[in-house]
C-alpha cells in the first residue's frame, strides 16, 4: 500500500537507521526525512540510501510553524514518525531553552499541522512520538518503568520530552488525533555522535585519551542495539493499536564502569594491545549534576503484544559497534574536528 510518511530527526543517530530500514524495507512509501542539521544531524548517515526513488531529504526546522505548515500542505502526509530532538543531557543542563523550543514547541508545531491537515478524516493516520525512558525519572536498586508509571523527569532534557509526550496525549485526548509513543531505554550501535558515553570512549580509547568516567561510574542504564530499536519502531507503527505506549528496552542493565571495562577489552582486542591497556585510560570526572542513578525497562507487553524482542547478545552488538566505528575512521574524523573540539574542551577540560 502506498503512503507517504514524514520521519523527523532522520539525519541523527537513530532516526538514520529507522530512515535507512523504512527506505528498504517499504519500496511502496515515499519517506521524506525533515532534518536541520544541527550539530548531531549528518547526511553521511544516509548514505546508503540517498539515491533512491522513494526517499527525499527535506532541510528544515520544525521549530518554524509556517514551513512546517507548507510541508504538511506540500505532502499530504499519512503519518508522522517524529525522531527530531535535541537528545543530549549534558548538553540541556547548560542550554535548556534549545530543549524546550525542539523539543515541546517544535512537537507541538508538528501536532498542529497533522491536525489540520488531517481534519477531515482522521482513518488511516498516524502520529507517532519516539520518547525516552528517561521521562521517569530515575531507579533505586530495585523495579523497572513500565508504562503506566508516573512520570518524574529529573533533567531539563527529559522534562522537556515529558511535556512532549503529554501534549501528544493531549492532542490524543482533545482532538482524537490518532497517535502511539514509545519510551526507550539507552540506544547504542553505529551513527551515534560522540558526546554520548560508547562513541566518545570508542573515540578515545582508539586515540588513547582519558575515558571520562562521571562520578564513581556506578550509575546504571539498560542498553539496547539501535537496529532493535528501529525494528520496534517498525512494528509499532504499523500493529499497535491508537492511543497505546509502549516501552522498548533490552532487558540489559550495566553500570557505567562495568560497561567501560567490557568496552576496554574488546578495544584492546581489536587494536591488539596488552590487556588492560584501555583501562588505564579510565578517568573518573565530576559528576553530571542530578544524574540519574538507575533506568529500566520493563518491555514484557510489547513483547507479548507485537511479538518483540531484541535481536542480539550485548556481547555481539559491542563487537559490531566498535568494529563499525574503526571502520569509519573519517566519519568520526569528520565529526571531531571543529565544533566538536570547542564543545570537549569545555565539558571536559574546565
Ligand atoms: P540525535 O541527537 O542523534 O539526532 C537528533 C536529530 O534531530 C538530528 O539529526 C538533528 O539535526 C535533528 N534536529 C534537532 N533539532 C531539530 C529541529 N529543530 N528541527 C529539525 N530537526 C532537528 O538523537 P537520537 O539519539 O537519534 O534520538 C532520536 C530521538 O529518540 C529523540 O527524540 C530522543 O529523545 C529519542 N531517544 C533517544 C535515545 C538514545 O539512546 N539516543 C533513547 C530513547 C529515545
Ligand atoms: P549518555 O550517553 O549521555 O546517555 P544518558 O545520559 O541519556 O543516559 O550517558 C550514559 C551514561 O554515561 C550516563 O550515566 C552518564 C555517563 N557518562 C559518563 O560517565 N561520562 C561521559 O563522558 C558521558 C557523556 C556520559
Amino acid at each position: 500500500m502506498n503512503k507517504t510518511i514524514l520521519i523527523t530527526g532522520g539525519a541523527g543517530f537513530i532516526g538514520s537507521h529507522v530512515v535507512q530500514l523504512f527506505v528498504e524495507k517499504y519500496p511502496d512509501y515515499q519517506i521524506i526525512n525533515l532534518d536541520n542539521l544541527t550539530y548531531a544531524g549528518n547526511l553521511e548517515n544516509l548514505k546508503e540510501i540517498e539515491n533512491k526513488p522513494n526517499y527525499t531529504f527535506v532541510k528544515g526546522n520544525i521549530v518554524d510553524a509556517d514551513f512546517i505548515n507548507k510541508l504538511f500542505t506540500d505532502y499530504s502526509f499519512d503519518g508522522v514518525i517524529h525522531l527530531a530532538a535535541e537528545s543530549h543531557v549534558d548538553r540541556s543542563i547548560t542550554d535548556p531553552v534549545a530543549f524546550i523550543n525542539t523539543n515541546v514547541l517544535g512537537t507541538i508545531n508538528l501536532l498542529m499541522a497533522a491536525k489540520e491537515s488531517w481534519k477531515d478524516n482522521f482513518e488511516g493516520k498516524r502520529f507517532y512520538h519516539i520518547s525516552t525512558d528517561e521521562v521517569y525519572g530515575a531507579l533505586g536498586d530495585t523495579g523497572f518503568f513500565l508504562e503506566n508509571t508516573a512520570y518524574d523527569p529529573q533533567s531539563p532534557y527529559s522534562a522537556s520530552k515529558a511535556s512532549s509526550d503529554h501534549f501528544v496525549r493531549a492532542y490524543g485526548n482533545t482532538y482524537k488525533l490518532p497517535f502511539v509513543v514509545s519510551n526507550c531505554s539507552n540506544n547504542y550501535g553505529p551513527n551515534q555522535f560522540p558526546e554520548k558515553l560508547l562513541p566518545l570512549a570508542i573515540n578515545n580509547i582508539k586515540n588513547s585519551k582519558p575515558i571520562p568516567i562521571y562520578g564513581k561510574g556506578e550509575n546504571i542504564r539498560d542498553w539496547l542495539f539501535v537496529h532493535d530499536h528501529a525494528k520496534a519502531i517498525d512494528l509499532i507503527y504499523h500493529k499497535a493499536e491508537n492511543g497505546k505506549t509502549y516501552n522498548i528496552g533490552g532487558h540489559n542493565e550495566w553500570t557505567n564502569i562495568d560497561l567501560i571495562r567490557m568496552l576496554c577489552k574488546i578495544m584492546d582486542n581489536k587494536l591488539d594491545r596488552e590487556e588492560g591497556t584501555s583501562e588505564k585510560l579510565i578517568t573518573y570526572v565530576t559528576d553530571r549534576a542530578g544524574h540519574d542513578m538507575r533506568y529500566a525497562i520493563d518491555a514484557s507487553l510489547i513483547e507479548k503484544e507485537l511479538g518483540w524482542t531484541p535481536s542480539l547478545t550485548f556481547e555481539v552488538g559491542m563487537e559490531k559497534t566498535v568494529d563499525w566505528y574503526l571502520e569509519n575512521e573519517a566519519w568520526m574524523e569528520r565529526i571531531v574536528s571543529g565544533a566538536y573540539e570547542a564543545y570537549y574542551d569545555k565539558m571536559y577540560n574546565s
